[in-house]
């Protein structure tokens, strides 16, 4: 019995060796270590040993059953090890491999230029407003001093909202400049405090439309950033100092500026501005028409009308405005010649920006 044992537990121990997964550990466990192993038969068959032999087989058994146990604990430990190692060897990052360049957006090119204004005249202290785009004819027009058959009208074809044409005066349509902002913005303020409004300067930027024949020139969506300055002692120098100060920001400080009288409805005086070309340095080229200057923006001071439709009292409050198309600039300063690029979502000249 004695000598059997040995032959189990050699047996066992030499067959663990070749054990080399998980799988086959388990396998080994039942067939040396199980129910039915050899074994532990011998302790099923202690009771049939003469009486002086079974505490020493007893004995001896439980030592082989210990071996055996503490020689699987082992092995697991292998194992687990073995496999820890042979997991690192796999997932084994190439830390010399290049990596994959990361694809990214990038903003639009009206974007970019609208950051560029937003933080000039933040800088200046201009905040900035959002007004609607679906606008009534009032708003549009006529709180702008546009009267119902005003010129500037057909200037500006207008889309109306569909099934609204039948509003009568007061159509809704899309807004086709940012002007109606100054009107929402005006009574924002004066309306915390009617008997004597706060001042205000803010710039209201925004995707206005015109139904126009889409050409290389025009569009029948583009944006406006609309300038609005109203207190108690705005004069026109003011006007001429903020646009020429913002002219000289985003173009250049180099840069000069002209004002030429110009006519607007809701400003009185109105005038353009327009910069030196920064293409030919005011020598005259294709993009200026060879008058060496370019139209950037209109302007004025408000007229008495829309102040007082704003809640302001013409008698004690002045203000300049003035409106820019972002588009035309970003088209000036990079050379761009055809407007419909910008809606065209081709990303052959987005990509470029
Ligand atoms: N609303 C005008 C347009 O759409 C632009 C403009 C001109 C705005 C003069 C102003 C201004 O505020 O003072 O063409």
């Amino acid at each position: 019995m004695r000598e059997e044992l040995q032959k189990i537990k050699e047996k066992a121990l030499q067959a663990l060796e070749e054990v080399e997964d998980e799988e086959a550990l388990e396998a080994w466990q039942v067939s040396h270590m199980g129910r039915n192993s050899p074994l532990m038969n011998v302790f099923k068959t202690l009771g049939d040993l003469p009486e002086e032999e079974r505490p020493l087989v007893g004995r001896q058994a439980n030592e082989v059953k210990g071996a055996l146990q503490k020689a699987l604990e082992k092995k697991e430990k292998v194992l687990h090890q073995t496999q820890i190692r042979l997991s690192l060897q796999e997932e084994r990052i190439d830390v010399t491999l290049p990596g994959r360049p990361k694809i990214s957006g990038n903003l639009h090119p009206t974007t970019r230029t609208l950051r560029e204004i937003y933080r000039i005249f933040g800088d200046m202290g201009f905040q900035i407003y959002r007004s609607r785009e679906v606008e009534t004819d009032e708003m549009n027009f006529q709180m702008l001093n546009f009267p119902p058959h005003h010129p500037a009208r057909e200037m500006q074809d207008t889309f109306f909202v569909d099934g609204e044409r039948d509003r009568g005066e007061n159509p809704l349509l899309l807004r086709t400049h940012t002007s109606p902002g100054q009107i929402h913005a005006m009574w924002e303020y004066s309306s915390t405090n009617p008997a004597d409004p706060p001042p205000l300067r803010i710039i209201v930027p925004g995707m206005c439309y015109r139904y126009e024949q889409i050409s290389a020139r025009s569009e029948i969506q583009f944006n406006q950033v609309e300038g609005l300055a109203v207190g108690k002692e705005i004069t026109f120098g003011d006007l001429k100092g903020t646009l020429s100060d913002f002219a000289r920001r985003l173009f250049g400080q180099g840069v000069g500026t002209r004002f030429r009288a110009d006519h607007f409805p809701f400003t009185e005086p109105s005038a353009e501005m327009d910069i030196e070309c920064f293409l030919c340095e005011g020598e005259g080229c294709t993009v200026c028409k060879g008058t060496g200057w370019l139209e950037i923006l209109g302007c004025g001071m408000v007229h008495p009308t829309v102040l007082e439709n704003g809640g302001y009292d013409p008698e004690r409050y002045t203000g300049f405005a003035f409106g820019m198309g972002p588009e035309r600039i970003t088209m000036l300063r990079h050379r761009i010649e055809d407007i419909r690029y910008f809606w065209a979502n081709d990303l052959r000249f987005l990509e470029q920006f």
